[in-house]
C-alpha cells in the first residue's frame, strides 16, 4: 500500500497533468488556410484565411479575371465569410502545396453554391483527386453549404489536389484547408468486430469524417477544438431519445499522461456524456442506440470516446458497447482504463462496414455485473469512411488519378475565375451557426443521396457492353472493389432474343432464367424477375448487395443487372453445365466420377467457407442445396443464388433470429425448431449435399418405403451403421476407396449434427473433403486400373507408395490453391495425411 508521502506526489502529479496537456497545444507546421476568390484575409475563430491572391503561386490556373460583384442577399444561410467568395475552375486546375512534415494532415473543402453572373455553380459538376486518392467524384452541391473534411497521411514533398470539372461542366471552392495533425491522432492499430480481430494498417489509410458526434452536449464549434474539428450533438441520432438522459461535469475531466489528450477530444466533449435515463432504477434493462446513415460498400473507423465522470467511486460502472448490435465491448469499466483515475479519457477504435445497407448502430447497454445501478455512458464518437481498394473515398465513380499530375494550366485564357461576393460586418456567433447547419445539411444531403441509391454499386455507363468479358471468368476476387453494372433494357432484350420462350434455362421462385448473350460475345444467364413480388424485390437488393461484395471464382459472379421499367433482372456468368443436382439424377447427363464429385464439393464447400469468413461479417447462405451449386464447361462448382443470404448472427450472440427460409429436405432442424441462424445451418444443408452427392437421389422421395423418404434421416443411418457403402450410387460402387469414402461418410454425419455446436466450420469440411481426395487419388494415381472390387471394404497399407503419392499431390495442390486465397491451410491438410500413415 501507499505512504501519506507517495499518494501525495501522486495527487499532486495528477494536478499538473492537465495543466501541462492544456498547455501544450499543438502548433500545425504545414498550416494552409486559404479563401478562395477573396481579395481579403478573412479572421475566423482566431484564424487567419489567406486570400488566395496571397497563394496564387500554388494555383495551376491563371488568374485571368477578377470580378468582384456586391450581391446582396446570396443566402441567409451562406453567410459565413468563407462562403462569400468562390473560385470557379473551367477546366482541370491544381493546388500545389509545399509540405514540410510528412503524415497526417486534414483537408478541408468549403464549398456553397451561389450563382454568379453566367456561372450557376449549383449546376457544377466536378471531381477533386489527390496523387492518391479520389476524394470526390461525380460532386454536385444543390444549395447548401458543404464542408468535407479528410484525413491523409501525405508521404511526398508536395501534396496536389486537382479540380476536374466534368464534361461541360465547371468546378468551384469557396476555401481550403491543408493542416498538419498530431501524428499520434490515428494509431495503425484497430479492431474489427467479426471476426474480432486486430487490425493494422491504419498509417496508411485515408479517411473522411462522416459524423463527429459530442454526446449529451452542444455543438462544440472548430474555435473550441485544438485541432478545429467541429462536433454536433447527438440528439437526433438517438432512436429512442427518451431511453436517454444527459449529463455535463466538464471540470472533471483528467487528461493523464499516456492517455488521450486534448487533441483527441477536447474536455467540452469528454466532459459531457449520454446515458441511460432512468438509470437508478435497478431493473432498468435497456440499450441507448445512435443510428448512422452512411454509403454502403465501405469500411468505417469508428472511434467511440468515454470519460466516467458519472460514477462516485471505482469500479462502480460496468457496461456493454455494441456497434451493428456485434459486441464491441463486454463488461467496459472504465476505471480500470487509465491508472485507476476517475474521469480519465478513453477511447476505443473499431473497424465496422455499415450493417444491412446503409447503417451503422452504436448501443451501450448494462452489464449484468452491476444489477444496483445499471448505467452506460459514451461521451463522443467519430465515424469515419476509410478509402477502399480503388483508392477511393468517393463511391459513385472511377476518376483516373493520373489526372492529378496532368494539371492544365496550358495557358488557355479565361480559365480561372475569382468571384467576389462582398458583404458586411461578420460575428463568431454567425458562423457558429453556420457550421451547425452546415453540418446538418450536409448530412441530409447525404441521406438524400442514398435513398435513391440503394443499391450499392458503381454506376458506370460508358462500360456497359464491355464488361461482360471482364468479369466472366470470375477471377476478380476482390470484396472490397464491388462493381456491378446497371445494362440497359434494351441491351438485356437484345441478349436474350427479347425473352425467347425457348431460351429459357430454368425457372425458380423468383422467376425465369434465360441463357443470352451480349454483344460482345458473352455468354450470360439472365434472371428475370417477377416485377411486382416484394419478397422478390428484397430478394434483388440482397443479391446485388451480396454478389458485389464477394467476388469469388467459387462464387457465381454477378455480371449486371437491370431495374429500368421496374424490371427486377440479374445477368451473371452464364454456367454451362447446369446445376449439380441435374448431373446426379433426374436428367439423364452421363454420371460423374466420383473424383468429379469430390471436386464439385470441395469447390462449393470453399465458396462457402469465403462467404462465412471473408469479409468483415458472415454471410449466411441460407438455400444450399444441390440445386444452387451450379458447373462450368470445367465442371468447376460455384455457388449461387444469394437471394436469401442473410448477414451473420454476431460475436456474443451467436444466432440471427429469422423467419424460416429454405428448401426442404435441407433445412437445419435446429433452424427449423428454434428459428435461429447461424452459418452451421448451411453446414447442415451441405451436408445433405454430400450425402446427395453419394447416393444420387432427391433429398426427398415420397415415392421411396417410409424409411428412405428423407435422405439425411436414411443415409444417417446407414453411415453410423458403418455401412454407407451399401447405399451409394450404384454407378460408384467399387470406384471408390474405402478410406475415401470413410472420410466423406464422416464428413457429411458431422455436417448433420443435431445442434450447431457439434458441427464443424466450413472450413473444417473443406479441408476433410480435400483430405478424402488425397485419399482417392493417393491409389488412383498408384494404379489407376486397379480392381475396383478390391476398393471398397479394404484399407490401404500401401505406407510407402502413399508417402510418396503425397509429395507429389501435395506439390500440384499447392500450386492450383496458391491463388485461392480461401483455401486452408495446406499444413492441417499434411498434419492428418501424416497422422493416417501412422495408424
Ligand atoms: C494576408 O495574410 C498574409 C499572411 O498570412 C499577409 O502576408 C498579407 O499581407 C495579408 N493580406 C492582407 C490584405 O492583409
Ligand atoms: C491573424 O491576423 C491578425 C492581423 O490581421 C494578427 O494580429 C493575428 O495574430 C493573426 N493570427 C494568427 C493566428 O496568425
Ligand atoms: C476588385 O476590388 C479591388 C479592391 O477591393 C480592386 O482593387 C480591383 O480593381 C477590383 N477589380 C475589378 C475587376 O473591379
Ligand atoms: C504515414 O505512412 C507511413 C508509411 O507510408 C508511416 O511510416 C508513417 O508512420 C505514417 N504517418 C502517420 C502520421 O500516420
Ligand atoms: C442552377 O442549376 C440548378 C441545377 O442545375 C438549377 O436547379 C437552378 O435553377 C439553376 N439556377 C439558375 C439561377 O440558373
Ligand atoms: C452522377 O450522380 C448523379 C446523381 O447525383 C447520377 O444520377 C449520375 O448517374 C452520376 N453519374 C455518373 C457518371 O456516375
Ligand atoms: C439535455 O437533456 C434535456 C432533456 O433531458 C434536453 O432538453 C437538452 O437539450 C439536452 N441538452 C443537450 C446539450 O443535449
Ligand atoms: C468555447 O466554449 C466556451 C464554454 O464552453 C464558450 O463560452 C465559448 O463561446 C466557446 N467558443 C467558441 C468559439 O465556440
Ligand atoms: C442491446 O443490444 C444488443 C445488440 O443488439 C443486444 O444483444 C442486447 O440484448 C440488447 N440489450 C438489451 C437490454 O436490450
Ligand atoms: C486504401 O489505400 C491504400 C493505399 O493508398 C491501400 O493500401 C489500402 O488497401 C486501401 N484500403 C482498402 C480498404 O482497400
Amino acid at each position: 500500500m501507499w505512504d501519506c508521502r507517495e499518494l501525495g506526489l501522486f495527487l499532486c502529479a495528477l494536478s499538473i497533468l492537465p495543466l501541462v496537456c492544456f498547455s501544450a497545444s499543438f502548433v500545425p507546421l504545414d498550416n494552409y488556410l486559404i479563401d478562395c476568390g477573396s481579395l481579403a484575409n478573412t479572421s475566423i475563430d482566431s484564424r487567419n484565411f489567406t486570400s488566395d491572391g496571397f497563394y496564387k503561386n500554388l494555383l495551376s490556373t491563371q488568374q485571368d479575371v477578377l470580378a468582384n460583384t456586391s450581391l446582396k442577399s446570396v443566402t441567409s444561410s451562406g453567410d459565413s465569410p468563407l462562403y462569400q467568395t468562390a473560385r470557379i475552375f473551367t477546366s482541370s486546375s491544381k493546388y500545389t502545396f509545399p509540405i514540410i512534415k510528412k503524415g497526417r494532415h486534414w483537408i478541408r473543402l468549403y464549398f456553397f453554391p451561389f450563382a454568379y453572373q453566367n456561372h450557376n455553380l449549383s449546376a457544377a459538376n466536378f471531381a477533386v483527386t489527390t496523387q492518391n486518392y479520389i476524394l470526390l467524384s461525380n460532386f454536385s452541391v444543390s444549395k447548401n453549404p458543404v464542408m468535407k473534411e479528410y484525413s491523409l497521411n501525405l508521404t511526398s514533398d508536395t501534396l496536389v489536389i486537382t479540380f476536374n470539372p466534368s464534361h461541360n461542366s465547371i468546378a468551384f471552392l469557396n476555401a481550403i484547408e491543408v493542416v498538419s495533425v498530431p501524428d499520434e491522432l490515428i494509431a495503425d492499430d484497430a479492431s474489427t468486430l467479426n471476426p474480432v480481430a486486430s487490425y493494422s494498417g491504419l498509417l496508411t489509410v485515408a479517411l473522411e469524417t462522416v459524423f463527429r458526434v459530442n454526446m449529451g452536449g452542444p455543438t462544440v464549434s472548430s474555435g473550441n477544438d485544438t485541432l478545429h474539428r467541429t462536433w454536433v450533438p447527438d440528439q437526433k441520432f438517438l432512436i429512442q431519445p427518451n431511453l436517454a438522459s444527459n449529463f455535463s461535469n466538464i471540470g472533471a475531466v483528467t487528461y493523464v499522461n499516456g492517455g488521450p489528450t486534448e487533441n483527441t477530444a477536447p474536455p467540452s466533449v469528454y466532459g459531457t456524456l449520454t446515458q441511460m435515463n432512468s438509470a437508478d432504477d435497478p431493473r432498468s434493462n435497456f440499450n441507448v442506440t445512435w443510428q448512422f446513415d452512411v454509403e454502403p460498400q465501405f469500411q468505417y473507423l469508428i472511434r467511440l470516446h468515454f470519460c466516467d465522470i458519472v460514477s462516485k467511486s471505482l469500479n462502480e460502472l460496468y457496461f456493454n458497447v455494441y456497434v451493428n448490435s456485434w459486441l464491441a465491448a463486454k463488461d467496459l469499466d472504465l476505471s480500470t482504463k487509465n491508472h485507476n483515475v476517475l474521469a480519465t479519457p478513453y477511447y476505443m477504435d473499431l473497424i465496422a462496414a455499415p450493417s444491412v445497407s446503409n447503417k451503422i448502430r452504436v448501443s451501450i447497454g448494462p452489464s449484468t455485473l452491476n444489477n444496483d445501478y445499471p448505467n452506460a455512458i459514451l461521451n463522443g464518437l467519430e465515424i469515419m469512411k476509410m478509402n477502399n481498394s480503388i483508392s477511393s473515398l468517393s463511391g459513385s465513380t472511377t476518376v483516373p488519378l493520373a489526372s492529378a499530375s496532368s494539371g492544365s494550366g496550358s495557358g488557355s485564357k479565361k480559365v480561372g475565375i475569382i468571384v467576389g461576393v462582398t458583404l458586411g460586418a461578420i460575428s463568431v456567433l454567425v458562423l457558429v451557426a453556420v457550421l451547425f447547419i452546415l453540418c446538418r445539411k450536409q448530412r441530409r444531403l447525404e441521406r438524400e443521396g442514398h435513398s435513391k441509391t440503394w443499391i450499392p454499386l458503381s454506376i458506370n455507363y460508358g462500360t456497359s457492353h464491355t464488361m461482360g468479358s471482364k468479369y466472366s471468368n470470375g477471377t476478380t476476387a476482390s470484396a472490397a472493389s464491388s462493381f456491378g453494372y446497371r445494362i440497359p433494357f434494351v441491351a438485356v432484350q437484345e441478349a436474350t432474343n427479347n425473352f425467347d420462350e425457348s431460351w429459357v434455362i430454368g425457372i425458380g421462385g423468383f422467376g425465369k432464367v434465360y441463357k443470352g448473350m451480349l454483344n460482345d460475345g458473352t455468354k450470360v444467364a439472365v434472371k428475370r424477375g417477377n416485377p411486382r413480388s416484394q419478397q422478390g424485390l428484397a430478394e434483388f437488393r440482397t443479391e446485388i448487395e451480396m454478389l458485389s461484395q464477394f467476388r469469388h471464382r467459387h462464387l457465381v459472379s454477378l455480371i449486371g443487372y437491370c431495374d429500368e421499367r421496374n424490371e427486377m433482372i440479374l445477368i451473371y456468368e452464364y454456367m454451362e453445365k447446369g446445376t449439380l443436382k441435374s448431373h446426379l439424377y433426374g436428367s439423364g447427363l452421363p454420371s460423374l466420377s466420383w473424383k468429379e464429385r469430390l471436386e464439385i464439393c470441395i469447390g462449393a464447400a470453399r465458396g462457402l467457407h469465403y462467404l462465412h469468413t471473408g469479409y468483415a461479417k458472415a454471410v449466411i447462405h441460407r438455400d444450399v442445396k444441390s440445386a444452387n451449386i451450379l458447373l462450368d464447361e470445367n465442371l468447376m462448382a460455384k455457388v449461387a443464388d444469394f437471394g436469401l443470404s442473410k448477414t451473420g448472427p454476431e460475436i456474443d450472440q451467436t444466432h440471427v433470429s429469422t423467419a424460416v427460409k429454405g428448401s426442404f429436405g435441407y433445412l437445419d432442424p435446429e433452424y427449423f425448431r428454434r428459428q435461429q441462424l447461424t452459418e452451421k445451418s448451411d453446414v447442415y444443408s451441405f451436408g445433405v449435399v454430400l450425402f446427395e452427392v453419394l447416393c444420387a437421389r432427391p433429398v426427398i422421395d415420397p415415392s421411396l418405403p417410409r424409411e428412405k423418404v428423407n435422405l439425411a434421416e436414411w443415409t444417417m443411418k446407414w453411415q453410423k451403421r458403418g455401412q454407407l457403402e451399401q447405399i451409394i450410387d450404384p454407378t460408384l460402387a467399387g470406384k471408390i476407396r474405402a478410406d475415401s469414402l470413410r472420410k466423406f461418410g464422416e464428413t457429411a454425419e458431422k455436417c448433420l449434427a443435431d445442434f450447431g455446436v457439434d458441427r464443424p466450420s466450413m472450413g473444417d469440411v473443406l479441408w476433410n473433403l480435400e483430405y478424402a481426395l488425397q485419399l482417392q487419388e493417393a491409389v488412383v494415381q498408384g494404379d489407376p486400373e486397379e480392381n475396383s472390387t478390391n476398393m471398397i471394404g479394404e484399407l490401404s497399407p500401401q505406407v510407402n507408395d502413399f508417402n510418396h503419392d503425397v509429395s507429389v499431390s501435395a506439390a500440384q495442390f499447392e500450386s492450383s490453391s496458391l491463388d485461392d486465397l480461401s483455401g486452408v491451410s495446406m499444413s492441417r491438410v499434411f498434419s492428418q495425411l501424416v497422422k493416417s500413415e501412422g495408424r
